[in-house]
């Protein structure tokens, strides 16, 4: 049988000591049903971080998991929810409505983003979190385009930054929610392959998931100058170098966590993997979609249309 590498986590005959479980990703079995939940350092950190203890030796993990295994309540279910900040005003898309309720092919931006992530069967809850003036306004649009009665829309009120927004769609999840999906509704495109791929990445066990895609332009630090040519200090490998995009994925408590203790001045963090990263929990990458691009200026709304014109073509066919 094959042996994870984290022997301290394991039984001594190989078997996955963690929550009854085994290592799907080496195909170690454990000692209960669910082949998840073994993730090296990431999983071990997040373990560390909420109170549990973290085995010594092969033998101390050995007990811990006959002990797990002796308590016979069935975990709970988890469930996966999307919250989509969706407060934004755009001004970098120029004047006109806050950015998730402008038209794309005649349908509002953030109905795009709510059905794309309604269109994976991991999420059964969305929250959406809308301009602070604009709740009922949301919400009322949101009816006129009803997704079906597997997933439930909650809207909540946004605040004064993505940081601010999202932490407040976390305070409206229900108690069962133990996984998130952070997804900007300025991605209004997202395909739910790649929906999906976040979602399973959380629940075989990774705390922080981000969809990414290898960048095409070489990228230069600069020292940065209000006048005058700006000096360049660097240029990182760009083999090393991932741009990333949404939805994010989360267990739900470490992303909790991440924002209980991040303090941003100013615009705040704008992802919340870099916040999960500052709790010192691992973060990994799934592999990201050119149509997860995130409209921000004019020419992205020519790019969104064309992407649909063309979904429409081949819809045709
Ligand atoms: N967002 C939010 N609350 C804020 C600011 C942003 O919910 N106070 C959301 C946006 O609605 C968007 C996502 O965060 O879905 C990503 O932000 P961004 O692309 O910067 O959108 P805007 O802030 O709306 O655009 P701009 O920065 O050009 O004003
Ligand atoms: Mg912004």
């Amino acid at each position: 049988m094959p042996r994870c590498p984290r022997d301290d986590e394991h039984h001594p005959d190989g078997r996955c000591g963690i929550s009854g479980s085994g290592c799907a990703a080496l195909g170690v079995p454990g000692p209960g049903s669910r082949p998840d939940q073994c993730h090296g350092r990431g999983w071990s950190g997040h373990r560390a971080r909420h109170g549990e203890a973290i085995p010594n030796s092969a033998e101390e993990a050995n007990l811990n998991a006959i002990a797990m295994s002796d308590r016979a309540t069935p975990a709970a279910p988890a469930r996966t929810a999307a919250v989509i900040p969706a407060a934004g005003r755009g001004i970098r898309l120029g004047p006109g409505a806050p950015k998730a309720l402008r038209a794309l092919s005649g349908t509002p931006m953030l109905v795009h983003a709510v059905r794309a992530m309604a269109a994976s069967r991991a999420v059964s809850l969305v929250v959406v979190v809308a301009p602070p003036e604009g709740a009922a306004e949301v919400r009322s649009l949101l009816d006129e385009f009803p997704l079906g009665e597997r997933t439930e829309v909650l809207v909540v009120p946004g605040g004064a930054t993505r940081q601010e927004s999202v932490r407040l769609g976390l305070a409206a999840l229900p108690d069962d929610v133990t996984a998130v999906l952070v997804h900007d509704a300025a991605r209004p495109l997202v395909p739910v392959d790649t929906v999906d791929a976040v979602a399973a990445a959380v629940r075989d066990g990774a705390p922080a998931v981000v969809p990414a895609l290898p960048l095409a332009d070489t990228v230069k630090q600069v020292e940065p100058r209000e006048d005058g040519p700006e000096p360049v200090v660097a240029t990182p490998d760009r083999a090393l170098l991932r741009a990333v995009q949404t939805p994010q994925g989360f267990d739900r408590a470490t992303l909790q966590e991440a924002h209980d203790k991040t303090v941003f001045d100013g615009e705040g963090a704008t992802d919340d993997a870099g916040m999960v990263e500052r709790l010192g929990v691992e973060v990994v990458v799934v592999p990201g979609h050119e149509e997860a691009f995130k409209v921000t200026r004019p020419l992205d709304l020519v790019l969104a249309e064309a992407v649909l014109a063309r979904r429409r073509a081949n819809d045709g066919f």
